[in-house]
Protein backbone atom coordinates (compact mmCIF):
# COMPACT_ATOMS: atom_id res chain seq x y z
CA UNK A 1 0.00 0.00 0.00
CA UNK A 2 3.11 2.53 1.06
CA UNK A 3 4.65 1.39 -2.23
CA UNK A 4 1.47 2.32 -4.52
CA UNK A 5 0.39 5.66 -2.69
CA UNK A 6 4.47 6.59 -3.12
CA UNK A 7 3.84 5.88 -6.76
CA UNK A 8 0.73 7.68 -7.17
CA UNK A 9 2.57 10.74 -5.57
CA UNK A 10 5.61 10.94 -7.61
CA UNK A 11 3.81 9.98 -10.68
CA UNK A 12 1.40 12.82 -10.06
CA UNK A 13 4.22 15.31 -9.18
CA UNK A 14 5.70 14.72 -12.13
CA UNK A 15 2.86 14.68 -14.39
CA UNK A 16 1.96 13.21 -17.65
CA UNK A 17 4.78 11.40 -19.61
CA UNK A 18 5.90 13.91 -22.12
CA UNK A 19 6.54 11.94 -25.59
CA UNK A 20 2.99 12.01 -26.71
CA UNK A 21 4.06 8.80 -28.72
CA UNK A 22 4.60 6.68 -25.32
CA UNK A 23 1.99 8.00 -23.87
CA UNK A 24 -0.49 5.66 -22.70
CA UNK A 25 -4.15 5.74 -23.73
CA UNK A 26 -5.54 4.08 -20.55
CA UNK A 27 -4.07 7.09 -17.72
CA UNK A 28 -2.52 9.42 -20.83
CA UNK A 29 1.09 8.99 -18.70
CA UNK A 30 -0.05 9.26 -15.13
CA UNK A 31 -0.07 5.79 -14.55
CA UNK A 32 -3.04 5.24 -12.59
CA UNK A 33 -6.71 5.41 -13.29
CA UNK A 34 -9.28 7.28 -11.23
CA UNK A 35 -12.95 6.08 -11.46
CA UNK A 36 -15.38 7.58 -9.19
CA UNK A 37 -14.46 5.79 -5.72
CA UNK A 38 -11.49 4.25 -6.98
CA UNK A 39 -7.69 4.40 -7.84
CA UNK A 40 -6.29 1.91 -9.54
CA UNK A 41 -2.74 1.58 -10.82
CA UNK A 42 -2.26 1.19 -14.53
CA UNK A 43 -1.10 -1.96 -16.59
CA UNK A 44 1.49 0.81 -17.87
CA UNK A 45 3.03 2.13 -14.28
CA UNK A 46 2.81 -1.72 -13.35
CA UNK A 47 4.76 -2.88 -16.60
CA UNK A 48 7.22 0.18 -15.74
CA UNK A 49 7.66 -1.76 -12.54
CA UNK A 50 8.37 -5.05 -13.68
CA UNK A 51 11.05 -3.37 -16.60
CA UNK A 52 12.98 -1.29 -13.38
CA UNK A 53 13.01 -4.72 -11.64
CA UNK A 54 14.52 -6.66 -14.21
CA UNK A 55 16.91 -3.85 -14.95
CA UNK A 56 18.05 -3.85 -11.40
CA UNK A 57 18.18 -8.05 -11.45
CA UNK A 58 21.54 -7.78 -13.47
CA UNK A 59 20.91 -10.76 -16.13
CA UNK A 60 23.42 -10.61 -18.66
CA UNK A 61 22.86 -9.85 -22.39
CA UNK A 62 23.46 -12.75 -23.67
CA UNK A 63 21.22 -14.12 -21.44
CA UNK A 64 17.99 -11.31 -21.61
CA UNK A 65 15.74 -13.08 -23.78
CA UNK A 66 16.43 -16.46 -22.48
CA UNK A 67 12.47 -18.28 -21.50
CA UNK A 68 10.92 -21.29 -21.17
CA UNK A 69 9.22 -21.30 -24.38
CA UNK A 70 12.51 -20.75 -26.36
CA UNK A 71 13.99 -23.80 -24.29
CA UNK A 72 13.84 -26.92 -26.65
CA UNK A 73 12.27 -29.80 -25.40
CA UNK A 74 14.00 -32.32 -27.60
CA UNK A 75 15.47 -34.56 -25.51
CA UNK A 76 13.93 -36.81 -21.91
CA UNK A 77 16.23 -35.12 -19.88
CA UNK A 78 15.35 -31.74 -21.38
CA UNK A 79 11.89 -32.09 -21.47
CA UNK A 80 12.18 -33.34 -17.77
CA UNK A 81 14.13 -30.40 -17.30
CA UNK A 82 11.84 -28.18 -18.56
CA UNK A 83 9.02 -29.20 -17.10
CA UNK A 84 10.17 -28.78 -13.82
CA UNK A 85 11.45 -25.62 -13.75
CA UNK A 86 7.88 -24.73 -15.13
CA UNK A 87 5.81 -26.11 -12.66
CA UNK A 88 8.70 -24.42 -10.32
CA UNK A 89 7.48 -21.19 -11.27
CA UNK A 90 3.66 -21.73 -11.63
CA UNK A 91 3.73 -23.33 -8.51
CA UNK A 92 5.75 -20.54 -7.17
CA UNK A 93 3.12 -17.93 -5.32
CA UNK A 94 0.89 -21.29 -3.98
CA UNK A 95 3.86 -22.84 -2.38
CA UNK A 96 4.62 -22.78 1.35
CA UNK A 97 8.00 -23.33 1.58
CA UNK A 98 9.51 -21.69 -1.46
CA UNK A 99 12.85 -24.09 -1.60
CA UNK A 100 14.30 -23.30 -4.96
CA UNK A 101 16.43 -24.86 -8.12
CA UNK A 102 19.82 -26.98 -8.45
CA UNK A 103 20.28 -27.22 -12.04
CA UNK A 104 23.25 -29.34 -12.84
CA UNK A 105 24.89 -30.91 -15.54
CA UNK A 106 28.01 -30.58 -18.16
CA UNK A 107 28.59 -27.56 -19.80
CA UNK A 108 26.35 -26.04 -22.26
CA UNK A 109 23.42 -27.58 -21.37
CA UNK A 110 21.21 -24.72 -21.00
CA UNK A 111 21.34 -24.68 -17.39
CA UNK A 112 21.92 -20.81 -16.67
CA UNK A 113 19.58 -20.84 -19.70
CA UNK A 114 17.02 -22.07 -17.41
CA UNK A 115 18.07 -20.70 -14.04
CA UNK A 116 17.46 -17.21 -15.83
CA UNK A 117 13.98 -18.00 -17.32
CA UNK A 118 12.50 -19.14 -14.30
CA UNK A 119 14.51 -15.72 -12.69
CA UNK A 120 12.36 -13.50 -16.13
CA UNK A 121 9.13 -15.16 -15.15
CA UNK A 122 9.28 -14.57 -11.53
CA UNK A 123 9.93 -10.70 -11.88
CA UNK A 124 7.32 -10.90 -14.38
CA UNK A 125 5.02 -12.38 -11.66
CA UNK A 126 6.13 -9.42 -8.95
CA UNK A 127 8.66 -10.49 -7.29
CA UNK A 128 12.08 -9.13 -6.86
CA UNK A 129 15.13 -10.74 -8.22
CA UNK A 130 19.46 -10.91 -8.86
CA UNK A 131 21.53 -12.48 -10.73
CA UNK A 132 24.94 -13.43 -9.51
CA UNK A 133 27.66 -15.47 -11.48
CA UNK A 134 30.01 -16.78 -8.98
CA UNK A 135 33.12 -15.13 -10.74
CA UNK A 136 31.51 -11.36 -10.05
CA UNK A 137 31.06 -12.56 -6.73
CA UNK A 138 34.59 -13.41 -6.37
CA UNK A 139 35.37 -10.10 -8.62
CA UNK A 140 33.56 -8.01 -6.65
CA UNK A 141 35.12 -8.82 -3.39
CA UNK A 142 38.61 -10.22 -3.91
CA UNK A 143 40.06 -6.81 -3.63
CA UNK A 144 39.81 -6.34 0.32
CA UNK A 145 42.42 -6.65 2.24
CA UNK A 146 40.95 -6.96 5.95
CA UNK A 147 39.55 -3.96 7.51
CA UNK A 148 35.15 -3.31 7.45
CA UNK A 149 33.10 -3.58 4.80
CA UNK A 150 32.37 -0.47 2.62
CA UNK A 151 29.04 0.44 3.04
CA UNK A 152 28.74 -0.07 -0.71
CA UNK A 153 30.01 -3.86 -0.25
CA UNK A 154 27.49 -4.01 2.33
CA UNK A 155 24.11 -3.00 0.49
CA UNK A 156 25.52 -5.37 -2.19
CA UNK A 157 25.54 -8.07 0.35
CA UNK A 158 22.38 -6.85 1.58
CA UNK A 159 20.74 -7.46 -1.48
CA UNK A 160 22.10 -10.53 -2.06
CA UNK A 161 19.95 -11.58 0.98
CA UNK A 162 16.71 -9.89 0.75
CA UNK A 163 15.93 -10.43 -2.91
CA UNK A 164 13.16 -12.88 -3.22
CA UNK A 165 15.15 -15.07 -5.88
CA UNK A 166 18.59 -14.82 -5.71
CA UNK A 167 20.43 -16.65 -8.43
CA UNK A 168 24.10 -17.76 -8.38
CA UNK A 169 25.43 -19.09 -11.69
CA UNK A 170 28.79 -21.31 -11.37
CA UNK A 171 28.66 -21.83 -7.86
CA UNK A 172 32.06 -23.36 -7.38
CA UNK A 173 33.76 -22.30 -10.40
CA UNK A 174 36.70 -21.21 -8.67
CA UNK A 175 38.33 -21.95 -5.36
CA UNK A 176 37.02 -18.97 -2.72
CA UNK A 177 38.66 -16.76 -0.93
CA UNK A 178 38.32 -17.11 2.81
CA UNK A 179 36.15 -13.43 2.85
CA UNK A 180 34.19 -14.96 -0.14
CA UNK A 181 33.57 -18.18 1.30
CA UNK A 182 32.46 -16.81 4.65
CA UNK A 183 29.83 -13.80 3.07
CA UNK A 184 28.51 -16.91 0.87
CA UNK A 185 28.11 -19.17 3.86
CA UNK A 186 26.15 -15.96 5.23
CA UNK A 187 24.11 -15.69 1.95
CA UNK A 188 22.92 -19.11 1.52
CA UNK A 189 22.49 -19.49 5.34
CA UNK A 190 20.51 -16.36 6.00
CA UNK A 191 18.39 -17.29 2.26
CA UNK A 192 18.07 -20.62 4.55
CA UNK A 193 16.92 -19.60 7.63
CA UNK A 194 14.08 -17.32 5.85
CA UNK A 195 12.58 -19.58 3.44
CA UNK A 196 13.86 -17.84 0.19
CA UNK A 197 14.29 -19.03 -2.93
CA UNK A 198 17.82 -20.05 -4.25
CA UNK A 199 18.52 -21.34 -7.57
CA UNK A 200 22.08 -22.55 -8.56
CA UNK A 201 24.01 -23.66 -11.13
CA UNK A 202 26.74 -25.72 -11.23
CA UNK A 203 28.89 -27.63 -14.15
CA UNK A 204 30.60 -29.68 -11.26
CA UNK A 205 30.05 -33.10 -9.84
CA UNK A 206 28.28 -32.98 -6.14
CA UNK A 207 31.98 -35.00 -4.76
CA UNK A 208 34.02 -31.22 -6.54
CA UNK A 209 31.17 -28.84 -5.47
CA UNK A 210 31.02 -30.13 -2.14
CA UNK A 211 35.17 -29.81 -1.73
CA UNK A 212 34.90 -26.24 -3.32
CA UNK A 213 31.88 -24.41 -1.68
CA UNK A 214 32.67 -26.60 1.45
CA UNK A 215 30.03 -28.98 3.60
CA UNK A 216 28.10 -26.45 5.43
CA UNK A 217 27.34 -24.47 2.04
CA UNK A 218 26.90 -27.46 -0.23
CA UNK A 219 24.29 -29.17 2.45
CA UNK A 220 21.96 -25.76 2.67
CA UNK A 221 21.74 -25.45 -1.16
CA UNK A 222 20.98 -29.57 -1.16
CA UNK A 223 18.52 -28.84 1.84
CA UNK A 224 17.06 -25.95 0.39
CA UNK A 225 17.16 -26.45 -3.88
CA UNK A 226 15.28 -29.37 -6.23
CA UNK A 227 18.07 -31.02 -8.41
CA UNK A 228 17.17 -30.33 -12.20
CA UNK A 229 19.70 -31.76 -14.77
CA UNK A 230 18.99 -31.14 -18.26
CA UNK A 231 21.20 -33.54 -19.71
CA UNK A 232 24.77 -33.91 -21.36
CA UNK A 233 24.31 -32.25 -24.55
CA UNK A 234 26.12 -29.01 -25.06
CA UNK A 235 23.65 -26.84 -27.07
CA UNK A 236 26.54 -24.23 -27.91
CA UNK A 237 28.39 -27.15 -29.74
CA UNK A 238 25.50 -29.17 -31.43
CA UNK A 239 23.38 -26.12 -32.12
CA UNK A 240 26.17 -24.70 -34.13
CA UNK A 241 26.39 -28.45 -36.05
CA UNK A 242 22.66 -27.97 -36.68
CA UNK A 243 23.10 -24.72 -38.42
CA UNK A 244 25.75 -25.24 -40.85
CA UNK A 245 24.51 -28.57 -41.94
N1 LIG B 1 17.49 -26.77 -24.81
C1 LIG B 1 17.90 -25.57 -25.27
N2 LIG B 1 17.12 -24.86 -26.11
C2 LIG B 1 17.53 -23.67 -26.60
N3 LIG B 1 18.72 -23.11 -26.31
C3 LIG B 1 19.54 -23.78 -25.49
C4 LIG B 1 19.17 -25.04 -24.91
N4 LIG B 1 20.20 -25.46 -24.14
C5 LIG B 1 21.13 -24.50 -24.21
N5 LIG B 1 20.75 -23.50 -25.02
C6 LIG B 1 21.52 -22.31 -25.39
O1 LIG B 1 22.88 -22.70 -25.48
C7 LIG B 1 23.72 -21.73 -24.89
C8 LIG B 1 24.47 -22.38 -23.72
O2 LIG B 1 23.53 -22.69 -22.68
P1 LIG B 1 23.82 -22.27 -21.16
O3 LIG B 1 24.75 -21.12 -21.13
O4 LIG B 1 22.52 -22.15 -20.47
O5 LIG B 1 24.58 -23.59 -20.70
P2 LIG B 1 25.16 -23.99 -19.26
O6 LIG B 1 24.61 -25.33 -18.96
O7 LIG B 1 24.86 -22.88 -18.31
O8 LIG B 1 26.71 -24.08 -19.55
P3 LIG B 1 27.98 -23.80 -18.58
O9 LIG B 1 28.05 -24.95 -17.61
O10 LIG B 1 29.14 -23.79 -19.53
O11 LIG B 1 27.75 -22.49 -17.91
C9 LIG B 1 22.82 -20.57 -24.45
O12 LIG B 1 22.79 -19.61 -25.47
C10 LIG B 1 21.46 -21.24 -24.30
O13 LIG B 1 20.40 -20.33 -24.53
MG1 LIG C 1 26.08 -21.52 -17.29
ZN1 LIG D 1 -1.29 3.72 -18.39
Amino acid sequence: MLNFLRDIQSLAERGPTETVENECPDCDGYGYIVSDNDVQICHCLADRQIRKRLKKANIPKRYQSKTLDNFKADTDQRRNASHRVRKFVKEFDVSTEKGGLFLLGAAGTGKTHLAVAALIDLVEQGHTGLFYNSASLIRDFRNRVGGSISDEENSRLNRLVSVDILVIDDLGVTRLSDFVREQTYSIIDQRYSENKTLIVTSNLNMKELEEQITYPVFSRVCGMCSIVNPGDIDFRISGRHSKSF
